[in-house]
C-alpha cells in the first residue's frame, strides 16, 4: 500500500506520516530529507554543480528512523537529523529543489523504495509525479501564519533563535518556490483529499486520515 501526503512547509506532513506509519505498520519515507541531505552536501561543497549534486544523490544512502529513534536520519553512516533542520538548510534546499536533474535522481530512489516496501511518502510532488498510482492521497494545508508558528516552536526546541517575522518570511518564500517550480511543483492531485489543518490538533488530523484510509 502506498499513501501519498503532500503539502506546504509546516502543514504537519512529517509528524503525521510518522504517526500513521506507527498505526498502520507501513514504512515512513520522508522525501524532504532527501532534498535536505543534498542541500547539506551543497553547503559543505560550495563549488558543487548540479551534475555533482545529482551524482552525490545517486550514490547517497539514507536511512530514515531506527527502532529506537523513529526521527533519526542517517546519511552515509552520519547522523544528520539535526544538521538538516537548520535555517541555513531551509534556505539552500529551495535551490536544490529547483534542480530538475537532482529531482529526477531523488525520484528514482523514492520509487524504488516505494515499489519494494510500499509506505507513507510525504513531500511536494508525491501524488502527482513520484507515485501517481498511490492508493490514498492527501493534500494537507494550513495558513502561513499557523505554519510559521509551528515551525518557530520547532526552532525553539532546537535552541535556534529566529524571530516570528523571519520564520513567516521563510515559509512564504518557500511556498512561492514550491508552488511555482517548473518541474515537480507542489500541487493537489484531482483525486486527493484536502485537509485544512489550521484549527486541528495532530490527533484530529490523524483520526480523520485513518477514517479515510480505512474506508478506501
Ligand atoms: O518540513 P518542511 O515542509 O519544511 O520541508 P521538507 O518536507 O523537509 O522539504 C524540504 C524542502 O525540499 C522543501 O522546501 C521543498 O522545497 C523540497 N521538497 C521538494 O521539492 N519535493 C519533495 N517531494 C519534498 C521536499
Ligand atoms: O513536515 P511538515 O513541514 O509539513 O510539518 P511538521 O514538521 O510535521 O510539523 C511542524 C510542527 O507543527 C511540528 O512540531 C508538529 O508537531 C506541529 N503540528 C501541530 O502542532 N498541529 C498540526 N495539526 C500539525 C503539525
Amino acid at each position: 500500500m502506498i499513501i501519498a501526503i503532500d503539502g506546504p512547509a509546516g502543514s504537519g506532513k512529517s509528524t503525521i506520516a510518522r504517526l500513521l506509519s506507527e498505526k498502520l505498520g507501513l514504512p515512513y519515507i520522508d522525501t524532504g530529507a532527501f532534498y535536505r541531505c543534498a542541500a547539506l552536501h551543497s553547503l559543505r561543497n560550495p563549488e558543487s554543480s548540479e551534475r555533482n549534486i545529482s551524482l552525490f544523490v545517486n550514490e547517497m544512502r539514507i536511512r530514515i528512523g531506527t527502532p529506537d529513534d523513529p526521527a533519526i536520519i542517517i546519511l552515509n553512516d552520519e547522523d544528520v537529523s539535526e544538521k538538516i533542520r537548520t535555517p541555513q538548510i531551509a534556505m539552500e534546499v529551495s535551490n536544490i529543489a529547483d534542480m530538475k536533474n537532482v529531482r529526477i535522481e531523488i525520484n528514482k530512489k523514492l520509487r524504488a523504495s516505494a515499489e519494494v516496501t510500499g509506505g507513507i511518502l510525504e513531500g511536494r510532488d508525491i501524488q502527482t509525479l513520484v507515485c501517481p498510482q498511490a492508493d490514498v492521497k492527501f493534500f494537507l494545508t494550513a495558513t502561513p501564519e499557523t505554519r510559521a508558528k509551528r515551525r518557530l516552536g520547532d526552532y525553539e526546541g532546537m535552541k535556534i533563535n529566529k524571530t516570528p517575522e523571519e520564520v513567516l518570511a521563510d515559509i512564504k518564500r518557500r511556498d512561492k518556490r514550491d508552488y511555482q517550480r517548473d518541474y515537480g511543483p507542489l500541487k493537489k492531485a484531482d483525486d486527493a483529499v484536502e485537509i485544512d489543518t489550521s484549527d486541528m490538533t495532530l490527533s484530529q488530523v490523524v483520526a480523520r486520515m485513518l477514517e479515510i484510509i480505512r474506508g478506501s
